[in-house]
This record gives C-alpha cells, structure tokens and sequence, in this order.
C-alpha cells in the first residue's frame, strides 16, 4: 500500500464529513512535494494540524520522525486521533485552545495552510516563535499560498472565505493571505536561512513553500 493509500485508509472508519475534507485536503495541497523538505528523523510538530492527514503521512513516510500535531479544533484533534489509532500510527494530537506553540526544541515545525487564518501580524509573530523553537539545525517548513498570478489567489482566497465563512470546515479569524516577502523576512529575521521552493506548477493553487533553517550547533 503507498503511503498516501494508507493514510486515506486511516480515515475509512469515520464520518463522511471528515473523509470528504480528508480527500479534499489531499487534491488542493501536495503533502508529498512538502514532506520531501521535512527532515526524515527527529521531534516533529505540525502546527495547526487540522484532521492530520499529513501528520500522519510524515510518521508513514519516515518512521524516525516522532510526530506531534497542535491544532485549536479540538472537533478536528478527535478525529485526527481516531485516524492514528485505526492506522495504528505513534502520532500525538494536543489542543492548544490559544494556537499557543508547544515548547520545543523541534527538530522541524511545519504550517500547511495555516497563517492566512491568523491576520498578518498574528501570522507572523507564530513563524518567529516557530524559528525560535527549533533546535539546532532544525528546519520550519511553512506551505502557503502565493499572493500571484492574481487570478489563482483570488480563487484560493474565495475557496478559503467559503471554509471558513460558510461551511465553517475551518477555523480562524479570517482570510488574510501573507504577502511571501514578509514571510521570508520574518523567517530571516528570526535567524532562518531560507529557502523559497517553487511549488504546484500545473495546479490552480498558487502554493509556495518556505524551508527555513537553523544553523546546526559547531562542535
Ligand atoms: C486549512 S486547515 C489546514 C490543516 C492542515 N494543516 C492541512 O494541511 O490539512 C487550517 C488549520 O489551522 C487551524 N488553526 C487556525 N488557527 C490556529 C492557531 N492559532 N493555532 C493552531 N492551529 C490553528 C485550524 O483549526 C485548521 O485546522
């Protein structure tokens, strides 16, 4: 079975609502193309975790990893925990009520599709506390979408608004796309070298990928 067969199976005991987000997750976001940046071993937090469907595709895809997933949807946490124990994964879900990030060090820290929900500001204080919670040669792997071609983000912004406004699938304040420069600077700033990936090439989704890290410890 692939990794991606097996995650979806994970999910083949709960209700149709959850399965439909978990195949709707998987179509509009390439968990495989971000997972490659994902260090293969180590303490892994997925921040704003959501059902986990690619937490649980990190602990499948390197069994190394000690996966944690934080989200402030304690409705979705249940289900991602419902998930790990049918696939019979070692994969931790914790609530954090006030999106506060739990002490580290990580070794990596990802956000897939998570800041535009915070407001800017909101969005990037997290991403420097994300930094700074790394360990030494650790990595914060943050998957956005891109503010360009216009049209794509104007898509992905209304898909978004409906989530959040009107089937209330997710969580968050509003919908507040990051401009990707800000990002990058406060990655920087937080001490990150950073790499911007070029993602979703052929897709409708604008996404783009920030690998960020923290110099290992000399000696
Ligand atoms: C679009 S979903 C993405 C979920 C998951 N990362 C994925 O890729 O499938 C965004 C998630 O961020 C969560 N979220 C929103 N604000 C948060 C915060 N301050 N801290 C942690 N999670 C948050 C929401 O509850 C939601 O589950």
């Amino acid at each position: 079975m692939s990794p991606e067969s097996r995650v979806r199976d994970a999910y083949r005991g709960l209700g149709r609502g959850d399965r439909f987000h978990v195949a709707v997750r998987w179509r509009s976001c390439p968990f495989p193309e971000v997972e490659k940046h994902v260090p293969r071993a180590g303490r892994v937090l997925d921040l704003g975790c959501g059902h986990g469907a690619f937490a649980l595709y990190l602990a499948v895809t390197a069994p190394e990893r000690a996966v944690t997933g934080v989200d402030v949807d304690e409705a979705k946490l249940a289900s991602a925990r419902r998930a790990a124990a049918d696939a019979d994964l070692p994969v931790r879900f914790v609530h954090a009520p006030d999106g506060a990030l739990p002490a580290g060090p990580w070794d990596a820290i990802t956000v897939v599709d998570v800041l535009y929900l915070l407001g800017r500001a909101a969005a990037l204080a997290l991403v420097a506390d994300a930094a700074h919670a790394l360990a030494p040669g650790g990595a914060l792997v943050v998957k956005e979408i891109d503010v360009r071609p216009r049209w794509k983000y104007e898509l992905a912004r209304a898909q978004e608004i409906v989530s959040t406004r009107v089937t209330r699938i997710t969580e968050g304040t509003g919908v507040a796309f990051v401009p990707p420069g800000e990002l990058e600077a406060a990655m920087a700033g937080a001490g990150l070298t950073v790499e911007r990936v070029p993602l979703g090439r052929g897709s409708v989704h604008p996404h783009l990928l920030f690998v960020g890290r923290r110099e290992a410890d000399r000696g």
